[in-house]
């Protein structure tokens, strides 16, 4: 099987289990979760679930005790991009190629379907927890809050906020890149780890994998915005021009950017190595995300 159907097999998966825990209580709850959802099945690549599910699977192939924060992990990723896409942020009018949460919803209900989508995201993960072994699922939901939040994602999102229209250096570049995207994609590789019973080696090596591949993503989300083709790529393109951005090609133009991610992904291939056979499918994910077109 080619990484594509590979690809479309563990997405549908992904769609089945967050299927499962989008059910409204009563009437009153149906507006707000029709939101949740709009933007949850809009699409998306899916990617930190999948990483969070393979790098479990690198240890271990019983993959019930990883599910609800793979849930959980997407639930947080696209409570962020509803956020960003607010006026208020990027105020970007498409995403996974339909208009915005807020464009559709409105920005209260659209704040609030983030809001939402992030509250569950942690009611599943301490479910899971109490139904498997609560000590890892407590280390787990440390890992997913810390990078998602102040010391992560949110952080990140400040500085690119803060560092709109201004001149900074490829340092707060950096900062921005490793905190509002890297973070929680070591994140998802890291929790898949732990939740297999990883050793502290097995754990820092997977890090370090995350991070160069998160890297590498980012500066590849930084290219396709100003290359992309809106309809394949599923959002708004030249948003970063729109709105000023400190990002790495408006830093280091397009070719150097390029050549980034190509060493970028380099050093995330070579960190799976030390797994051996085991890591094979990270390794095509990490080829085949270097050279995405959405
Ligand atoms: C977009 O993430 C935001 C970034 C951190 C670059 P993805 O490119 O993973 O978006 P979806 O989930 O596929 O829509
Ligand atoms: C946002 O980065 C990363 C998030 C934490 C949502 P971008 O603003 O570049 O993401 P896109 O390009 O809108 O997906
Ligand atoms: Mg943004
Ligand atoms: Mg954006
Ligand atoms: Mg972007």
């Amino acid at each position: 099987m080619n990484i594509e159907s590979m690809l479309a097999n563990k997405i549908q998966k992904v769609d089945k289990l967050l299927k499962n825990y989008l059910t409204p209580n009563s009437e009153y709850e149906e507006k707000i979760y029709e939101a949740m959802k709009y933007s949850i099945f809009a699409g998306g690549k899916r990617i930190r679930p999948i990483l969070m599910i393979e790098a479990y699977n690198v240890l271990n192939n019983y993959e019930k005790a990883v599910e609800p924060f793979a849930v959980a992990i997407e639930m947080i990723h696209t409570y962020s991009l509803i956020h960003d896409d607010l006026p208020a942020m990027d105020d970007d009018d498409y995403r996974r190629g339909k208009l915005t949460n807020h464009k559709v919803y409105g920005d209260g209900i659209a704040i609030l379907a983030g809001d939402a989508l992030l509250n569950l995201a942690f009611e599943i993960m301490i479910e899971g927890s109490l139904q498997n072994d609560m000590k890892l699922g407590l280390q787990a939901m440390k890992i997913l809050g810390e990078r998602s939040g102040v010391h992560g994602m949110i952080g990140g999102q400040v500085i690119d906020l803060l560092s709109e229209n201004r001149e900074i250096s490829i340092e707060t570049v950096t900062y921005i890149h490793e905190h509002k995207t890297a973070a929680l994609i070591h994140a998802a590789v890291e929790v898949g780890v732990l939740l297999a019973g990883g050793t502290k080696e097995q754990l820092e090596k997977m890090k370090k994998f995350g991070y160069y591949l998160g890297m590498a993503f980012q500066i590849q989300d930084d290219i396709l915005d100003k290359i992309g083709k809106q309809e394949i790529l599923g959002k708004s393109i030249d948003s970063d021009e729109k709105n000023k951005k400190a990002t790495y090609v408006s830093f280091y133009g397009l070719e150097k950017s390029k050549e980034q991610v190509i060493l970028l992904s380099k050093k995330a291939f070579e960190c799976l190595n030390y797994f051996g056979e085991s890591a094979d499918f990270l390794k095509q994910l990490t080829k085949y995300l270097m050279d995405r077109n959405y």
